[in-house]
């Protein structure tokens, strides 16, 4: 059975930082594991320290062009498998993990009919993996989106303000609404300090959010950020890399 985390919440909280290092540790297990870039900003590749040149959004792109077009090139193909050989060969093989990209916005048009066969291509793709990790934008649209359509665990990651846990809240909110197929819902605390973390605890507890872990500010990981060093550099040794881990362990692996 495929795992599906999805890992949302407000701008800036860390949630790239988070995927990268939960794809980490995961990627050192025997996971076949499958991450996922869904913000169209694109810094999942850098912090993972992969330069990933095509996106989703391109071959997306490419079959909406070849739809359009008064004579295109290959009427007798069908439109699906297109696509789905377009998907396949965008997806990058990295160390311990495949990497597929979201990348920008679809251009003008109507993109319904693609993003419908998109999301078939989807659905089979991730039943070959036994952990996706999706990384994705600050916001709540993607929800809408539905690109993938069932997640098991949505991570909220969360910083000490009350604007990141007013989020969290939000996110709770419209996950109900949506009637989605999302099964569970953790909150992350980031950057927690040891002056914040008994009132961030009160907080999450207070809200009724399930925190399910609460990694620290680490100095490394801004050096490494300022430096473009990915985060796969961190020492194993790092306080965000061993909460990380015990966060995982936490989820079931
Ligand atoms: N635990 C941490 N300790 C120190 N710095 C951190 C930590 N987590 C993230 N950061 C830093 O915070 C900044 C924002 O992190 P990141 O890009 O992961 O956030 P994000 O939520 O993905 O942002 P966006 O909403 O733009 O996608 C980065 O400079 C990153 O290095
Ligand atoms: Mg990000």
């Amino acid at each position: 059975m495929t795992k599906v985390i999805a890992i949302t919440g407000k701008g800036g909280t860390g949630k790239t930082a988070v995927a990268a290092l939960l794809i980490r540790y995961l990627s050192k297990n025997d996971n076949f594991l499958l991450a996922v870039d869904a913000d169209a900003d694109t810094n999942l590749p850098e912090t993972l320290g992969c330069e990933a040149v095509k996106t989703i959004g391109d071959a997306k792109e490419a079959l909406q062009e070849e739809i359009t077009k008064p004579k295109p090139d290959h009427p007798d193909m069908n439109k699906e498998s297109i696509l789905q050989s377009k998907i396949y060969e965008i997806i990058e093989e990295m160390s311990g993990y495949d990497l597929l990209v979201m990348g920008r916005p679809e251009g003008a048009g109507c993109y319904c009919y693609v993003n419908n066969l998109l999301r078939g291509i989807m659905d089979k793709l991730v039943v070959n993996y036994d952990v996706v990790v999706i990384d994705t934008e600050a916001g709540l649209e993607h929800f809408s989106r539905k690109i993938i359509r069932n997640v098991d665990n949505l991570i909220v990651v969360t910083d000490a303000s009350r604007r990141g846990f007013r989020t969290a809240e939000r996110i709770h909110e419209l996950v109900d609404e949506l009637e989605s197929n999302i099964s569970n819902i953790h909150v992350i605390a980031n950057k927690v300090t040891d002056a914040n973390r008994d009132k961030i605890e009160k907080l999450a507890g207070d809200l009724k959010l399930d925190l399910i872990g609460m990694v620290p500010l680490d100095p490394k990981v801004e050096e490494l950020d300022i430096g473009g060093i990915p985060l796969s550099e961190l020492p194993e040794d790092s306080a965000a890399v061993i909460e990380i881990e015990k966060i995982a362990k936490k989820l079931g692996f």
